[in-house]
Parts: C-alpha cells; structure tokens; sequence
C-alpha cells in the first residue's frame, strides 16, 4: 500500500506529521509512504502549485493524504499558478467527484460547538459534496463591460450525468445510515439548480427506501443552526457544498474537527480536513491535527480495507478528547504535537 502524503502549505505540515505518526504506529504490513510539494510550496520551490511528479505521485498511489494548500505570498499570482489550483487539479485529474464529509459532534465537545449544547448535540450527518463541476470549473474570467468598466464572471453548469452520478452517491450514502437524503439546491433561481432538481427526483426511483427532500440553500445555512438534527445526508453541488460544510464544522464543535474523502468511481480517494492552511497559525504548533488524523481514519476504511485500523483510530481520538486533550480551538492548551501524542497514548 503506497500512501502518497501531500502536506502543502501553512499548518499542512503540522497536522499531516501527526496523522503519519498515527499510521506508523498502527504498523500495517506493507504501509509505505511517499511525500511530494503541493500548493503553495510547490509554486516556490518548483514554479508550479501541482507539479508532474506530484501529480504522478497522486496517481501511483493507493490513497493519498492530503493537509492544506494557500498561501497568502501567492495571492497576487494568475489564478492558474496559485496554491488552489493544486488541490482542485487533483479533485479534476483524479475524477474525485464524490466529497463525504461527516460532521458529528464527539459528546465531549459540545460545549465547543458554537451552538447549545442541547442543538449541537444532535448532529450527526454527511454532506455528499459534488467536486468537478458546478462554477469552480465553469467558464471563467475578466472583461470589460461597453463602457469600459472591469466585470468578472464565472460560468455555473451541471449537466445531468454528473448530477446523476453524485446523487447516485448521497442515496447509497443514505441508504447505509438513516435512509434520508436532502437535495440542497437553489431552484426558485437557477436553471443549474432546477436541473439538479430534476435530475435526483429521476435517480430516486432507483432507491425506493430513500426518504428524499429538497431544501434551498439559504433555507439549509438557516436549518443547519436551528436544527441540525433533522438531517442525515445532504447532497448537494460543489460551491454550497463548500459553504454548508464549513458552517456544519463550527455546529460540530471546530473547523478542526471534521474530514472528508473525495472519491472517483473507484473508491480511490484523496483525504484530507475540511480547513484550509490557517496562515495566521502556521509554524507555531497551535493547530488542531484531529481533522487529519480522522480524515486518515477514513482512507482506511474506505480505500485501503482496514475498517478495523479505522475503527482504532477514531476510538483513540475519542479517548483523548475523553481523557481532556484539547488544542486551542476547542478551548484548551494542547500544542499540536502535544495532541497527536495524547492519540497515540490512547491506541497503544
Ligand atoms: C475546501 C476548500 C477548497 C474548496 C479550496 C482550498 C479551493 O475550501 O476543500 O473546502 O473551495 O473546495
Ligand atoms: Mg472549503
């Protein structure tokens, strides 16, 4: 098994280096790692933010690992070179159009979520995310209006295959916990939207057993907060997905909590916490490396086989969280290093 780790920029190597301190430890047979630039990194140390062998590494591999791309330094780049580009170039290159991300609050943590304990309490969800189409890939650019002003656009599409194909994922998603499945969409405004709409009402008669509802986004972002409980899988495209997925990590307790898999038809994945580079913490051990180490959780159990490996994770997760380890965003002290060894004291 070849794990291709990808730690990027800002605290992408922090946390990637406790999630490999994880898995070492674990000692599978025949777990090799291989480590290559990306993002940021990448652009200065070779020109490019997904350079050839990186890509190619990405592509070896068995599943890979991924911390975090961005870089304040590469802001002012063409779009085409910045950090961004890297992780959205491999979400394309590698078909990884199925982004899981869970989102579940650790009871020890309500009192870190940002809503009452009692709300928090009850999430327990998956947002299934499209990840190669909707406007992150449509049409792009600048231009100038007839009379001469500066206007940007960005082109929103969907065509029905591929709403299909990831409909078809948040049904089965459903299918193996609750057996409900919202659609989020925004279909009182966009065709794209209406599309979608229609597209996963079709794709229902294919799951009998699934209890589906349509929800609009906004009405959704409002829901989240209110009661997330009510929710068991949210299918919905790439740039709501986005948007939903962050605010249900704040419900969940913290942005450095949850991760996510982005799947190809294959179950190749790419792994990786749902927070970005955080360049206002970088280097100064503050970061929170559970999102990671969970997310490597969830390359064994749904790419590499080893459920039980999986399942030893997330137990020592929730021991240390039990036994009081907790970084700065949930609260606490804890220095990153600091909280990866309260992990590993609990799988040993
Ligand atoms: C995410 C991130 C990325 C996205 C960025 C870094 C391009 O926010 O994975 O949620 O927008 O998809
Ligand atoms: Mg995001």
């Amino acid at each position: 098994m070849l794990i291709a780790l990808l730690p990027g920029d800002g605290i992408g190597p922090e946390v990637i280096a406790e999630a490999r301190r994880v898995l070492e430890t674990l000692a599978l047979p025949d777990m090799r790692f291989e480590e290559a630039p990306v993002g940021g990194a990448a652009y200065k140390a070779s020109g490019h933010p997904l350079p050839q062998a990186t890509l190619n590494l990405a592509k070896r591999a068995d599943a890979i690992l991924f911390g975090a791309v961005g870089d304040p330094d590469c802001d002012t780049l063409e779009r085409h070179l910045r950090p961004e580009q890297a992780i959205l170039g491999l979400r394309k290159e590698l078909e990884l159009f199925a982004n899981l991300r869970p989102a579940t609050l650790f009871p020890e943590l309500a009192d870190a979520s940002a809503l009452r304990p009692e709300v928090a309490s009850q999430i327990d969800m998956v947002i299934v995310r499209e990840l190669n189409g909707d406007v992150y890939f449509g049409e792009k650019g600048m231009r100038k209006t007839a009379d001469g002003k500066r206007e940007g656009y960005d082109i929103m599409s969907y065509n029905e295959d591929e709403v299909r194909r990831i409909a078809r994922v948040g049904f089965e998603t459903a299918m193996a916990r609750g057996k409900k499945l919202c659609s989020v969409d925004k279909a009182n405004v966009l065709e794209t939207s209406q599309l979608w709409r229609d597209v996963v009402i079709e794709t229902a008669k294919e799951f009998p057993k699934v209890a589906l509802s349509h929800m609009y986004v906004d009405n959704a972002a409002m829901q989240l907060v209110r009661n997330p409980g009510q929710f068991d899988v949210i299918v919905t495209g790439n740039l709501f997905g986005d948007i939903l997925s962050d605010q249900a990590s704040m419900c969940a307790g913290s942005i450095g909590m949850l991760p996510s898999a982005s799947l190809d038809a294959s179950q190749k994945g790419l792994y990786e916490p749902i927070h970005g580079s955080a360049p206002d913490i970088a280097g100064q051990g503050k970061a929170n490396p559970l999102a990671t180490i969970l997310s490597a959780a969830m390359m064994l159990r749904y790419s590499l086989g080893q459920a039980e490996a999986a399942d030893r994770i997330e137990a020592a997760v929730a021991a240390a969280l039990a036994a009081g380890a907790r970084t700065p965003d949930l609260g606490g002290s804890l220095r990153t290093r600091e909280m990866g060894d309260a992990v590993l004291a609990a799988l040993t």
